[in-house]
């Protein structure tokens, strides 16, 4: 029948013999076009001079920051990481799907266990239907502070951007310095209750620049030419600061977040939170302006106390060629720290380029609250958090515990029993005016609390942000997906009202996405990637806390639908 309509082309016309063609001939060409990338990750101890001190930090091949990856839609990225450094270490490759390849995603004790000292893993992983700008960092306690950098997916060999081809590409990695050891920092928060330290500075590529203190040597340059258009790739990779990000006098243009594609639109400040990307075009003046130089700035956005967070900013400098000393220097103005406003008219801004696949139907509804908390002080303690309690925070009021074991593991083999359970509540257990007059009784509840999903679930998922011990904005993160971020608001989320305004068309995708403060934010997946799946607040400082949760996603019926078995190197506990 088949070779009857091939050549009797009554049946197919031109465009469909071409159709066709493409289709029996692009895997092909596809397949022999994806190339191996190998990476050593030596994990150790490296002295690095910032703010004038010097202090020994865990790298990645003593580089800081560590090492970018680049590679291309459809490669293979294979990391081979050894362990030197006395803690205990995991990496995650944060926004890559991990399609198959589960056991490489790498939060420690949830996909697998951490690599020890003196010991290694190799990450093996596939980019299957990505690209743009997503980064790698470590996955235990807060060493992701030293141990980060970009990983760049460009677009398939032939595949051009949906935009001009940028004359260079730059990563920008908004940091975080301490002058302190931060596992000591987080070390004695957790111990005392009390909110830890803050940073001394943020960096830029690694660099706090001229606006700290004996630092103005350690500035990173941006050099750019009259008339050409650069693509900054910008990651938030700082531990407990969303960032406001300004260039002076001149207009970025928006055009992917998380490695998705945006329909572009301008702006002079960005907010980019812990865990997000921003790819932006930077066009250069036709001539060389009268400056000799623009800072990039970036400064907090928080609607915490001022005091506990760090209030500074941080620059760069976007310097034209040829260069001129003798020109002023021009300073962006950046928004207040606790402008909300700015942030929720410019989070509005983001759509999907492409007419995305919106999942219409749901499956399974959750409401989640998200936010501080608190819990006792334990016998003969004395605690430095709220009325002599700990900080805590939680989900639906459930404080995660990180098991002794790893979630994925338990679950492929089926031995759950005393790791972890499938009851986190799919709504708090009591309604409360989550924005508003408090619940006296502020005290979290404790467990490895997990919600189970057939595969294929679609899911909505509204996340409410409370006011307990203050409100602030979460960055929340989930692995292994993206989700389409449908609707956000202020104050108590509204189940009659608020679902009619659901954005089902264009809704920007991402893998992090900030639950505004004393807000609420929607978002809509599809769990088709069995395996389990952290979603945690991306301050590092609340995901210590417990603002954390997992997702155990079920196999599907077909063997690519099933977890894969565990590679043999995989680290025990
Ligand atoms: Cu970038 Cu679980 O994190």
């Amino acid at each position: 029948m088949a070779t009857n309509s091939l050549h009797g082309s009554s049946f197919l016309t031109r465009p469909l013999l071409f159709a066709l063609i493409v289709v029996l001939v692009m895997p092909e060409t596809a397949a022999s076009a994806s190339v191996t990338h190998h990476y050593t990750f030596d994990i150790r101890l490296q002295n690095v001079t910032r703010l004038c001190r010097t202090k020994s930090i865990p790298t990645v091949n003593g580089q800081f920051p560590g090492p970018k990856i680049i590679v291309r839609e459809g490669d293979r990225i294979i990391v081979k990481v050894v362990n030197h450094i006395k803690d205990n270490v995991t990496f995650h490759w944060h926004g890559i799907r991990q399609l198959r390849s589960q056991w490489a995603d790498g939060p420690s004790y949830v996909t697998q266990c951490p690599i020890q000292t003196g010991r290694s893993y190799v990450y093996n992983f596939t980019i299957v239907g990505q690209r743009g700008t997503l980064w790698w960092h470590a996955h235990a306690s807060w060493l992701r502070v030293t141990l980060y950098g970009p990983l760049i997916i460009l677009p398939k060999l032939g595949v051009s951007y949906p935009f001009p081809q940028p004359y260079k590409e730059v990563p920008i990695m908004l940091g975080e310095w301490f002058n302190a050891d931060p596992e000591a920092v987080v070390a004695q928060a957790l111990q005392t209750g009390a909110g830890p330290n803050v940073s001394d500075a943020y960096t830029v590529n690694g660099l706090p620049g001229p606006t700290y203190n004996c630092s103005a040597k350690d500035t990173f340059k941006l050099r750019v030419k009259p008339g050409r258009t650069y693509l900054l790739r910008i990651i938030n990779a700082a531990l407990n600061d969303e960032l406001f990000f300004s260039i002076a006098n001149h207009t970025l243009t928006v055009v992917e977040a998380d490695a998705n594609y945006v329909k572009p639109f301008s702006t002079s400040t960005l907010l980019v939170s812990p865990g997000q990307t921003t790819n932006v075009l930077l066009s250069a003046a036709p001539s060389v302006p009268a400056a000799s130089a623009f800072l990039i700035s970036a400064s907090p956005y928080t609607t915490a106390r001022p005091g506990t967070f760090d209030n500074t900013t941080v620059s760069a400098l976007l310097e034209y060629q040829p260069y001129n000393k003798n020109l002023p220097l021009v300073k962006p103005t950046l928004p207040l720290f606790n402008d909300t406003q700015t942030v929720s008219n410019f989070t509005a801004k983001f759509r999907s380029l492409n007419p995305p696949v919106v999942p219409r139907e749901v499956d399974r509804r959750f409401f989640f609250a998200v936010g501080l908390g608190t819990s006792p002080c334990p016998r003969n303690h004395t605690c430095q958090g709220p009325n002599g309690t700990k900080f805590a925070a939680s989900i639906n009021n459930i404080s995660f515990v990180l098991p002794t074991t790893a979630l994925l593991q338990a679950h492929y083999s089926m031995k759950t029993m005393g790791v972890f359970t499938t009851d986190l509540p799919y709504e708090p257990w009591h309604e409360f005016n989550y924005t508003g007059t408090l619940p006296n009784n502020t005290f979290v509840t404790f467990g490895t609390k997990t919600v189970m999903l057939p595969y294929n679930t679609s899911v909505e998922l509204v996340m409410q942000g409370t006011s307990i011990q203050g409100a602030e904005s979460h960055p929340l993160h989930l692995h292994g997906h993206n989700f389409y971020v449908v609707g956000q608001g202020f104050g108590n989320y509204d189940p009659e009202n608020d679902p009619i305004r659901f954005n089902l068309v264009d809704p920007v995708q991402r893998n992090t996405v900030g639950v505004p403060s004393a807000g609420w934010v929607a978002i809509r997946f599809r769990a088709d990637n069995p395996g389990v799946w952290l979603m945690h607040c991306h301050l590092d400082v609340h995901l210590s806390w417990g603002l954390t949760m997992a997702w155990v996603v079920n196999d599907g019926r077909l063997p690519s639908q099933k977890l894969p078995p565990p590679p043999s190197d995989l680290p025990k506990c």
